[in-house]
């Protein structure tokens, strides 16, 4: 691990003066105090415009119309009014579930930082559960944001993107400026009474992969933050403004890629383990798209802004048409695979990447509903990746790299297969699972990744939030509403545990470690943001007329 440092490049320790122990103790009883009681209430949220491709021209002016007036202006974002969005009843659960997010709260100085992983002292092998997670943190810092809580995030963000400036290394290897902590933790030093923070860029991670998602998911909380509050202060600082830059020129630097989207290695998102997901993984895609689309609206237009902002603009044309294009799959798209032709040459290609019909596994041919599509885990030469991924086509709902049309069609998945993609609790992260010699080949033989288990087919409450949030932006309310009350039968009975696994995930999961604070904080976020639509302006990002090229039906394979 990497030990921090705030704002400085070498290794700060900062001293707990002892007379200023009252006024910390003062504060640390107001911020817990705050973060006690979650407040449920409708209220008018700010709505800005989000900068648009079609306010910007690549050469000529690049002053967006964004303009920060209107990210000041207030309006009510309309709440749907169908019969669905009747009053909610708080069951006591909730209650429970903020009692027990409050305690997962981690400060630094005094002041709250985060939230810790797991906060579950039965379990005897702590490993990096004591740790704040930048991804695992999201759904907290939703939940948070959505109460008034607000400096929580803003410490959060803060203090992790000093981190950012820390040299890492890994062996004798120096990684780029801009890679963003997996996760990181305070070290107390009770005898000299200093506190430091310890950041982990992968170097500690089984496996030593670097996070490529963290960055992203920096990005956009930093939008959800600015989004919920109005306050411009925080993104606009020289800081926030550097560090973004930095985590996209990682991203958006040229070189031998004949795809816009990103290669990455196995492990480097959520699924931080070999499970054959390297190459260009839907969840990477979706993430990077929407952090470009978070940061094109908060770059200031100064020279270097104006640079990215310009590249910015570039790559979201080409990400979004690929995908759109090459990873959709729906009946007709299968069908139209299934019948290709392989080693074409040329510009003329119809079968661009040489998928072999034959590689195409049995499953999906009668997993693929009439009604219905997704977007395929992965797509590089011959070789698609027909698994479902779960993270990935809820943020290409909520950041709209999925057309209307193909989120309606994500969404129809869904409710076709709920069985297999949601079962008893919501929701499978990946399906199917890898099986026997597959599982052998491709997990390595992982022990905590058998079937039906963990990030190999294993169900994720933590997904519950992002389900709920595709649901509403899609007008589909009720879907998340079934989802909610299956999870309400069992986490916590079960004691909110971190994944469930089977089939039908039945069963708490194999190693799942319980009061997993993602699992809590997806609950809540979930319960309030079926009480209060207007919440989802936060994570949602509408569809870029200019972007999107005008597709009746999804983009086919062959066109
Ligand atoms: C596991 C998960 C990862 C999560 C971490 C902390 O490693 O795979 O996604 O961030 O636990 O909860």
């Amino acid at each position: 691990m990497t030990e921090a440092v705030d704002g400085a490049h070498e290794t700060v320790v900062w001293k707990v003066e002892p007379h200023s122990s009252v006024a910390e103790a003062d504060d640390f009883d107001r911020s817990s105090r705050q973060l006690d009681r979650p407040r449920f209430k409708i209220e008018r949220r700010l709505s800005f415009e989000e900068r648009s491709l079609s306010d910007l021209s690549i050469t000529g002016n690049l002053r967006p119309v964004d303009s920060y007036g209107s990210m000041h202006s207030f309006g009510a974002v309309p709440t749907p009014t169908s019969p669905d969005w009747s009053p909610f009843e708080l069951p006591p659960m909730v209650d429970e579930a903020w009692d027990a997010l409050r305690k997962s709260v981690v400060f630094f100085r005094g002041q709250p930082v985060g939230t810790v992983a797991a906060v579950d002292h039965a379990s005897g092998e702590v490993l990096n559960y004591d740790q704040v997670f930048v991804r695992d943190f999201v759904p907290s810092a939703l939940a948070f944001l959505m109460t008034g809580e607000h400096e929580i995030v803003r410490n959060f963000l803060l203090k992790t993107i000093h981190l950012q400036s820390l040299e890492k290394k890994i062996d004798q290897f120096k990684l780029g400026e801009g890679v963003m902590p997996a996760s990181f933790k305070v070290n107390n030093n009770p005898t000299r009474k200093t506190e430091t923070l310890m950041a982990d860029f992968g170097e500690s991670a089984i496996g030593r992969v670097a996070p490529v998602d963290s960055g992203f998911w920096w990005i956009i909380l930093l939008r959800a933050y600015t989004k919920s509050t109005g306050d411009l202060s925080l993104s606009e600082t020289p800081e926030c403004q550097n560090g973004m830059r930095l985590i996209l020129s990682l991203c958006l630097s040229e070189g031998f890629d004949t795809f816009p989207t990103l290669l990455c290695a196995d492990g480097c998102s959520m699924i931080d383990r070999r499970m054959g997901v390297y190459g260009y993984p839907i969840e990477i895609q979706a993430l990077f798209f929407m952090a470009l689309r978070c940061a094109l609206a908060m770059l200031k237009s100064d020279a270097k802004g104006k640079e990215f902002m310009e590249r910015i603009m570039k790559r979201l044309h080409a990400l979004g048409y690929h995908m759109r294009r090459y990873f959709w799959l729906d009946f007709q798209q299968l069908n139209d695979i299934y019948r290709y032709k392989t080693e074409e040459y040329s510009h003329t290609a119809v079968n661009k990447f040489n998928v072999i019909p034959d590689s195409i596994p049995d499953w999906i041919f009668d997993f693929m509903p009439c009604r219905g599509g997704y977007f395929v885990g992965n797509v590089s030469p011959a070789r698609v990746d027909f698994r479902w991924f779960a993270l990935g086509n809820c943020i290409a709902i909520l950041s709209s790299l999925a057309t209307p049309e193909q989120s309606d069609a994500i969404m129809d998945l869904i409710e076709e297969r709920w069985e297999e993609l949601v079962g008893e609790m919501p929701l499978k992260i990946s399906y199917p699972a890898l099986e026997g010699h597959e599982w052998r080949i491709v997990t390595g033989c992982d022990p905590k990744n058998t079937r039906w288990s963990y990030h190999n087919g294993g169900s994720w409450p933590v997904l519950l939030w992002l389900l709920t949030a595709a649901c509403i932006k899609t007008g589909r309310p009720q879907i998340a509403r079934r989802a909610i009350e299956l999870a309400e039968n069992r986490l916590s009975k079960d004691g909110w545990p971190e994944y469930y696994d089977g089939k039908l995930g039945r069963y708490v999961g194999k190693q799942a470690r319980k009061l997993q604070t993602w699992s809590i904080a997806a609950y809540l976020v979930a319960k309030m943001l079926l009480e209060d639509p207007s919440h989802l302006g936060m994570i949602s990002l509408e569809e870029d007329k200019v972007k999107a090229p005008p597709m009746k039906r999804p983009a086919s394979w062959t066109a």
